[in-house]
């Protein structure tokens, strides 16, 4: 007899047995600088929340407000009865922000994926993606027909061969679509979109940048990676995001023309076929494209914190990988090693999370750290203080550091 269900606990237990198996760490609170993590007081230092919104007071404020004004459901999926007049002035509020023509919101950053890419590219089409992509991409693309290639991580030379391939191709694609992460979430490194964004224009493809690392971050004011590079916003056709990063919130969104907006609304599935986002979600994202566009400080502040750590962590002897931007890996190599380097930073009161194979390859493990615009000056030398004495203890780095 088939037993239907075994396959649970044996593949769970296979996770345990290789240490690959997530174990939840529990919030006593808000995610802040100084979190109740599992009922114990530590700094938060692998949070997205890089600006520290999620618990500003005006964005506690408007979701509150919008539960009284506006009920704590939307009631229903977006085309059908979901719409609030809240996601109308979002999706109004965010395009200004972007300088696009147009933007929509979806209940994540992975629903944009998902729903938009397969119906950016079908049959007849090709896909073209950086070998480092996040896996909200990677399914995205799954979901489509189109034909797949992969181009070298963030190597435009590579790219270019591969357009250079497809353009060649017999019979010939209908369509060709680049897609790319902004900020690569692993490594912090920056897809050099100026020449993505030139390559599809010599090819006549659509470029798809997914900024979830970059907005709020990159950029006038954290306006994204498009602002970084200063790039004329007809050359990438969608800049999507998602709220539930530096903007503090939860959501995903897509920026681009009004016919972009126009052909998602009606053809994207993850947004025509879920439930909308609740008025208080709604409001708190509108009080964080507010807080960007009135408070400067916060993404100057992120800048001033992530360069303070870069520097006292080179000068202690750690190898912190090729990024550019407030994500900063710590190199360990071995995952076991980069397990226990983050139990101690734990024991000593620093929260930074193990990243290990197979989310990246093996002998690149490392500790993923995020900065945070709300760390004061103090909490980054404890910080540093924590890795100094962890990574002695290790091995990791020299003892006369
Ligand atoms: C590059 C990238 N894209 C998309 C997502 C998904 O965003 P969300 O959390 O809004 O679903 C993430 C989140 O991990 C991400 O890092």
């Amino acid at each position: 007899m088939r037993d239907p269900t075994s396959f649970l606990k044996q593949e769970y237990d296979d996770l345990v047995r290789q240490e690959l198996d997530w174990k939840l760490r529990v919030l006593g609170g808000p995610s802040a600088p100084w979190c109740l993590v599992d009922g114990k007081r530590v700094l938060m230092f692998c949070s997205n929340n890089y600006l520290g919104l999620s618990n500003h007071p005006k964005l506690r404020e408007a979701a509150k407000h919008a539960v009284d004004t506006h009920g704590a459901g939307s009631g229903s999926v977006r085309p059908i009865a979901g719409t609030m007049d809240l996601h109308m002035e979002l999706e109004r509020r965010l395009a200004k922000f972007k300088g696009a023509e147009a933007s929509l919101v979806y209940q994540t950053g992975f629903a944009a994926n998902a729903g938009l890419i397969p119906q950016l590219a079908g049959k007849g089409d090709v896909i073209v993606s950086d070998e480092l992509n996040h896996g909200s991409i990677i399914d995205g693309v799954r979901l489509s027909p189109a034909e797949r290639r992969v181009y070298k991580h963030a190597d435009a030379g590579d790219l270019s061969r591969v357009l250079n391939e497809a353009e060649r191709a017999s019979p010939e694609f209908r369509r060709i679509l680049i897609i790319t992460d902004g900020v690569f979430s692993m490594d912090g490194d920056v897809a050099p979109l100026d020449k993505i964004a030139s390559l599809g224009a010599e090819h006549g493809a659509m470029v798809y940048v997914d900024d979830a690392h970059g907005e709020g971050v990159l950029g006038e004011g954290g306006r994204g990676i498009v602002s970084h590079f200063k790039l004329p916003r007809d050359k990438v056709q969608v800049e999507m995001g998602t709220f539930s990063k530096a903007f503090g919130v939860v959501g995903g969104h897509v920026s681009g023309s009004r016919d972009l907006v126009n052909f998602a609304y009606n053809k994207s599935r993850t947004w025509t076929l879920s439930g909308s986002h609740p008025p208080a979600v709604v409001a708190a994202c509108i009080a964080a494209v507010d807080v960007l566009e009135h408070e400067p400080q916060h993404v100057q502040r992120l800048w001033e914190n992530t360069r303070y750590f870069k520097k006292a962590m080179t000068d202690l002897g750690f190898d912190i990988g090729v990024s550019t931007t407030p994500i900063t890996p710590v190199m360990v190599g071995e995952s076991g090693k980069a397990k226990r380097l983050s139990t101690r930073l734990y024991e000593i009161g620093v929260l930074a999370l193990p990243i290990v194979y197979p989310m990246v390859a093996q002998g690149r493990a490392r500790i993923r750290t995020i900065m945070n615009a709300a760390l004061t000056k103090e909490d980054l030398d404890f910080a540093i203080g924590a890795f100094g004495t962890a990574g002695k203890e290790l091995g990791i780095i020299p003892s006369t550091k």
